[in-house]
């Protein structure tokens, strides 16, 4: 066999024999396939755009072209690609890269047209197997960075570590080389002289990446089975990386608006008074909020879609009197069924044949909550539906959203999750649970989302959810586990949901006040500040923990927690708007910085600061008694949010916080829409929407489109949205606000207060519409005006 034996000390020196693809034999192109035969086996490259390439080895053998189901259905192919033949190396082109194949020693190489690289194999080995594990292996530039990877510890910038894919229950602490946790999420992002591209890595088996642990020449990616089978997505800019990916992966769809106010948690809120009393006190205080959470003890001895009789008599009652008071009540679910001969889920699942099994026949069964337990096969559509089907227990009563925990799966064995060994069906194309183990949350999550759309009525699901594969975002919210009420955790929490973002995943959050351990007043609001800006805002904790409502201490910690949750309702129509946009693009809403400022180097691994889209700057405190804390500004001039003053970019400053301040700065020459708080969305008619327009004389222009409907429905589907573009053009004297109605088929309000901030001088004139009026307000640089929604423009004379 013409193949060459390499051996590699990489894992820990455990020697290993790779067989690597290496010289190309014949190649030819078809449709949007290139095949490349080699001795070795074959090398198949799949154009999906001029810039989307998927690059699958079949080693000693044709190469699978199947993929796994983390991609969406796409008819997306790209045929114009041209391949010529230079001697050495086949020359690839596109309309937007260069690729050059090496002949003899096989090996990629990925270029933009002007003949800048972007990214290759490494010199030595490329694409290899030992046994069933496949591998590649990748040039590691000097200053490369990376990101992605979704839910892991650790810095922003992933280089110099090694992370594994295999979703686990970890309890013990999240430190920074805890690895891994709940989800597996194979895409990598690479950054290098300003150039970003993405790595699709579609296995679902366990898989590994190494960035460089040890190496100054090459990273690599393996899994321990399953095909070698990646996507290249070339940037060059991250937000086009992002955008690609979530092509392949799916955009998320737009959440219900109560979703994205603040959830109330515990393990458990229990018995039925208790709910009362935690909902009732929410209102008497007049601290918003718009979901409670009903942990584990719901249940009757923890069978799922059962209620305790005695600590819930009346489920049915209490989910309508929360659902009257504006309270969405989200249940939980594990996946793990009791086993127990009188329980008809048990039955049913039995005599259905929807429980995992060995190859023999023998059920695999374990111990989770409820004891003993079966646990459904979701690789196959009628376990999904049945799963699906069995929401309607709690839809009829009143759920209106489903919280997915335990879905590695976890069970308390020495593995932590389900045995490998054990079968999945997969609709026909079985295999053992080592390749479907990653995709088990993903598949419950698919199985719950589409059981929700059915059975609430036209009403969008919410379902969040522990575990997760690449492509989670279509189902599920994500939130990251058991943390711990350690200030290191907010700081901790940061990096991990940028890199979420990041790997497609937007509606991601951590336990406000940590899980596990004892919160304090002073933690939790201080973590609070950052939730009032994560995607998922939810404050959660564990059994023996104390209590942690907003409430639970003392009054100078209330005030400034509410202030924060009642900020994040402020904020919401603005989180709204780009939860819509990421439903577009795949943006996340919460961004590291190097996505806004990838040229910048100050940004490429900072890990404490973020952003909400592309205006908001956030920079919360994560450390006790602290009432400072350095701040970096990229470039233009940045706004603090609460005094107005003013930092120039590309510095670092220090800035005052005391406890009640979260450092938050608008991004001059923005546009910037805040609502009136209200106790929970849908409460009343918002009639009124404040527009802010935070002026800098060196930016003469800009635009904010503001996505409208009613938060809730799928009838945006049929049109009823709104779409309105407001824009302002500041030149010298002259000021003037553009509104643009481009689609309207929902209206909510009737006029917009129009606060122009940094105005240098009062104005003489203000025409709206063409008609001078003379209701406008000016004071320390800031001009209000009131205007009907309808308005088409206003002229302000300065
Ligand atoms: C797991 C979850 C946690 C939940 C608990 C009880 O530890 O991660 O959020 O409260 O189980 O259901």
């Amino acid at each position: 066999m013409n193949s060459e034996e390499i051996i590699d000390q990489g894992q820990g020196n455990k020697r290993k024999r790779y067989f690597v693809l290496s010289e190309i034999n014949e190649y030819n192109q078809d449709d949007n396939y290139l095949y490349l035969q080699l001795s070795e086996g074959e090398l198949v490259l799949e154009f999906i755009t001029s810039e989307i390439v998927r690059v699958v080895m079949g080693q000693r053998d044709k190469a699978d072209l199947s993929t796994s189901p983390a991609l969406v259905e796409h008819n997306l192919k790209y045929q114009d690609f041209e391949v010529e033949d230079k001697g050495d190396y086949l020359q690839v082109t596109t309309q937007d890269l260069k690729i050059k194949i090496n002949k003899q020693k096989l090996g990629i190489s990925f270029y933009d047209l002007d003949g800048n690289l972007i990214h290759r194999d490494y010199s030595k080995k490329a694409l290899g197997w030992s046994k069933d594990e496949v591998r590649a292996w990748k040039e590691l530039r000097e200053e490369e960075r990376f990101y992605g990877l979704g839910e892991k510890t650790g810095w922003l910038d992933k280089r110099d570590g090694k992370y594994v894919m295999w979703n686990h229950d970890t309890f013990s602490p999240h430190v920074d080389d805890t690895d891994p946790l709940y989800q597996s999420i194979p895409f990598l992002i690479g950054l290098n002289q300003n150039k970003a591209y993405g790595i699709y890595f579609d296995n679902t088996y366990k898989s590994h990446f190494d960035l460089g642990v040890g190496e100054k020449d090459y990273y690599s990616f393996w899994a321990e089975g399953g095909n070698l089978d990646y996507y290249f997505i070339n940037g060059p800019s991250l937000k086009e990386v992002v955008d690609s990916y979530t092509t392949l992966t799916g955009k998320m769809p737009l959440p219900p608006k109560w979703s994205l106010g603040y959830h109330q948690s515990r393990y458990s809120y229990h018995p039925e008074e208790e709910v009362r009393e935690i909902a009732q006190n929410f209102r008497e205080k007049e601290i918003p909020c718009d979901a409670i959470h009903f942990d584990i003890h719901y249940m009757d001895e923890y069978r799922i879609f059962t209620w305790d009789e005695n600590r819930f008599p009346n489920p049915e009652q209490l989910l309508t009197d929360l659902g009257a008071d504006g309270f969405k009540p989200i249940t939980i679910i594990d996946p793990g069924v009791k086993r127990d001969p009188k329980y008809d889920i048990y039955q049913e699942g039995i005599e259905n044949d929807y429980f995992c099994k060995y190859l023999d026949g023998e059920y695999f069964i374990d111990k989770v909550w409820p004891g003993r337990c079966v646990f459904p096969d979701f690789t196959q559509q009628a376990v999904r539906d049945w799963w699906g089907d069995l929401h309607q227990r709690l839809t009829d009563v009143g759920v209106r959203g489903i919280w997915n925990d335990m879905n590695e799966p976890a069970v308390f064995n020495e593995t932590d999750t389900m045995d490998t060994d054990v079968i999945h069906q997969n609709d026909g194309d079985l295999g053992t649970h080592d390749r479907f183990h990653n995709l088990y949350g993903f598949l419950e999550d698919q199985a719950t989302y589409e059981g929700l759309k059915k059975h609430l009525s036209n009403e969008r699901p919410f379902v969040l959810t522990r575990a997760g594969f690449a492509g989670i975002q279509r189902y599920s919210a994500v939130w990251t586990g058991d943390n711990r009420s350690f200030w290191d955790h907010i700081k901790l929490a940061m990096p991990m949901l940028m890199n979420l973002g990041l790997s497609g995943v937007t509606f991601s959050g951590t336990d406000v006040g940590g899980f596990t351990g004892d919160t304090s007043g002073e933690l939790l609001a201080r973590w609070t500040q950052l939730g009032s800006f994560v995607p998922f805002f939810r404050n959660h904790c564990e059994i023996r923990a104390i209590y942690q409502e907003p409430w639970a201490f003392a009054e100078e910690y209330e005030s400034i927690i509410t202030e924060y949750i009642e900020l994040r309702y402020k904020f919401l129509t603005h989180i709204y708007n780009l939860f819509y946009q990421a439903t577009q693009t795949g943006l996340p809403v919460m961004r590291p910085l190097v996505m806004e400022y990838q040229s910048d180097e100050e940004t490429h691994n900072l890990s404490d600061q973020f952003m909400v889209g592309d205006s908001i700057l956030v920079a919360p405190i994560y450390q006790p008694d602290r009432d400072r804390r350095m701040v970096y500004f990229p470039e233009g001039t940045w706004y603090d949010f609460w005094t107005g003053e003013e930092y120039e970019g590309n510095q670092h400053v220090i800035v005052d916080a005391p406890l009640d301040t979260l450092p938050l700065y608008v991004k001059a020459g923005s546009i910037l829409p805040l609502a009136p708080v209200v106790n929970y969305v849908g409460e009343k008619d918002i009639e009124e929407l404040n527009i802010n327009i935070y002026l800098d004389s060196k930016v003469t222009t800009d635009s904010y489109k503001l996505y409208n409907d009613d938060g809730l429905s799928f009838n945006y589907q049929d049109g009823e949205y709104s779409l309105t573009e407001f824009t302002y053009q500041y030149q010298a004297a002259n000021l003037e606000f553009t509104i643009d109605d481009q689609q309207t088929g929902y209206q909510e309000y009737k006029s917009y207060c129009l606060s122009f901030n940094n105005v240098a001088s009062k104005p003489r004139t203000v025409i709206v519409d063409g008609a001078e009026v003379d209701d406008w307000n000016y004071e320390a640089q800031r001009l209000e005006v009131t205007i009907p929604a309808k308005t088409t423009k206003v002229e302000v004379k300065l």
